[in-house]
């Protein structure tokens, strides 16, 4: 595939401004050694995430004028119902605030304590919804997905023998549902391949278990099959994203990743109107009259439009080659980062790079603080920080990979900053070995990784 410029011209901007080298290092210091409680404004390219940092288009901002404020019976609901249910195939539509208010409605009437929910690789809050509802998450991804240089196409693939023995094993009535994130992103946003949904849903139906896509990604997951898989050359996203939905009995998303939109998540169901009504009723004390839930009728508006755009393939085409980009001018510098390069992120393999510090200090952190510093962008860790301790033995530095997350937002940054993103890691990585690990001067119990501070060893 030739590669073509952004496919959009900048009508609006937001100015961004690098900071002096001194001023980064204190304020550094201040935020505890932790890039989270930094000031964004003292960040100079933001890549902790892409989960609500996109830019809209003029046509969603013109949607916002258009968006009806009823509290309910919106039109800008049903705009957004249609929407959906031409993109899915699905019947019932509920808007939620994001992806986790999704996740807290629908897991409560799929799970009975005790029951497990089976995955590729869950998403955090993902996990703690399953918990919070009684049920235990389980992940059973390819083994490939934690061999960072192994070159499989479709890293975010369920292992199905593993998948069919747990059913074996447990007995399908301790299983509440499988949920298979598209694409994976705890995996390294690495996509799941239509063979293996396709596989995933036949014994799912054999042992009478539902499928629940984690949505977030959908788009960018058809685009991979439409590039990699066999078979899929010449279908449009449209028919790919028709043909992963039909496989399942319902779907959770997040608004903010391929929604394209700031805030906004969605709970539909294929067609088990039961589930639906269960939903329905559930989601007005926790999100709101289900024609609204938890969102304004402009959102639903600027929503309807960005999941009508995301399937653009020009726009994927950009979306994804960008994140390519990056993964490919790193590894011109030698940086070893996760392959291949995933959907919405770059992970800089931190210990491969930084062997000289041991996962307990931290590798992947003690790089994002000193990328911060080299440079202004601000990057997260995915490793045994957020890992958190063994619960039992109090242990720490457990996770399988080190990876500092270099996350996209989408249509945010030209092909430039991405340029300056990797000079800036290929210059860092010359002085890798006086970067130093990190201890904790605080350590919170829960969800460690927001909040913790440090200093460098
Ligand atoms: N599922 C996946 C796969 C996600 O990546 C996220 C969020 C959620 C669910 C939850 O959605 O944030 O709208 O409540 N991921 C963000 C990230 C936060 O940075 O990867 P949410």
């Amino acid at each position: 595939m030739s590669r073509l410029p952004e496919p959009y011209k900048i009508k609006m901007i937001e100015p961004i401004r690098l900071i002096s080298r001194e001023e980064r290092k204190q304020k550094l210091i201040e935020a505890g050694y932790n890039p989270f409680l930094l000031k964004s404004e003292d960040v100079y390219i933001d890549l902790l995430t892409d989960s609500g940092t996109g830019a809209m288009s003029d046509r969603q901002w013109s949607g916002l004028m258009l968006g009806d404020e009823s509290y309910a019976g919106s039109r800008s609901f049903y705009y957004l119902k249609e929407t959906v249910q031409q993109l899915t195939d699905y019947q019932y539509v509920i808007p939620t605030h994001q992806g986790r208010g999704s996740e807290q409605v629908l897991f409560s009437q799929l799970i009975k304590q005790g029951q497990a929910v089976l995955g590729n690789m869950h998403f955090d809050t993902t996990k703690a919804h399953i918990e919070l509802n009684g049920g235990t998450p389980v992940n059973l991804v390819i083994s490939q997905a934690y061999d960072t240089s192994n070159q499989h196409p479709f890293k975010g693939n369920f292992d199905t023998n593993k998948l069919e023995s747990y059913i074996q094993q447990h007995g399908e009535e301790n299983i509440a549902f499988i949920n298979v994130t598209i694409t994976c992103n705890s995996a390294g946003g690495q996509p799941v391949s239509m063979e293996n949904i396709k596989a995933v849903s036949k014994i799912a139906n054999k042992y009478h278990i539902p499928v629940i896509f984690d949505a977030a990604r959908f788009a960018e997951n058809a685009y991979f099959i439409k590039m990699r898989e066999d078979g899929y050359k010449d279908k449009d996203i449209r028919t790919i994203v028709r043909e992963m939905f039909a496989y399942g009995d319902g779907l959770t998303m997040s608004g903010k990743k391929d929604g394209l939109v700031n805030i906004g998540g969605l709970i539909v169901i294929k067609e088990d109107e039961k589930l639906f009504q269960q939903c329905t009723s559930t989601i007005v004390p926790l999100e709101g009259f289900p024609t609204y839930g938890g969102l304004t009728g402009r959102d639903m508006q600027a929503l309807a439009v960005g999941l009508n755009e995301v399937v653009e393939i020009d726009y994927l085409h950009h979306r994804i080659s960008q994140v390519q980009l990056l993964g490919k001018l790193l590894v011109n510098y030698d940086i070893p980062i996760q392959e291949p390069i995933g959907g919405h992120a770059v992970f800089v393999d931190a210990k491969k790079l930084l062997p000289h510090i041991e996962p307990s200090e931290f590798p992947a952190h003690a790089l994002a603080c000193e990328l911060y510093i080299e440079s202004g962008i601000r990057g997260v860790e995915i490793g045994s920080l957020l890992f958190g301790r063994d619960n039992k033995s109090g242990k720490d530095g457990l996770s399988k990979l080190e990876l500092l997350r270099l996350t996209i937002p989408r249509r945010v940054y030209t092909d430039n900053h991405i340029q300056y993103v990797a000079e800036s890691l290929g210059k860092l990585a010359r002085k890798r070995s006086q970067i130093t690990g990190v201890n904790f001067t605080y350590e919170p119990t829960i969800l460690r990784h927001f909040t913790a501070r440090f200093k460098p060893i």
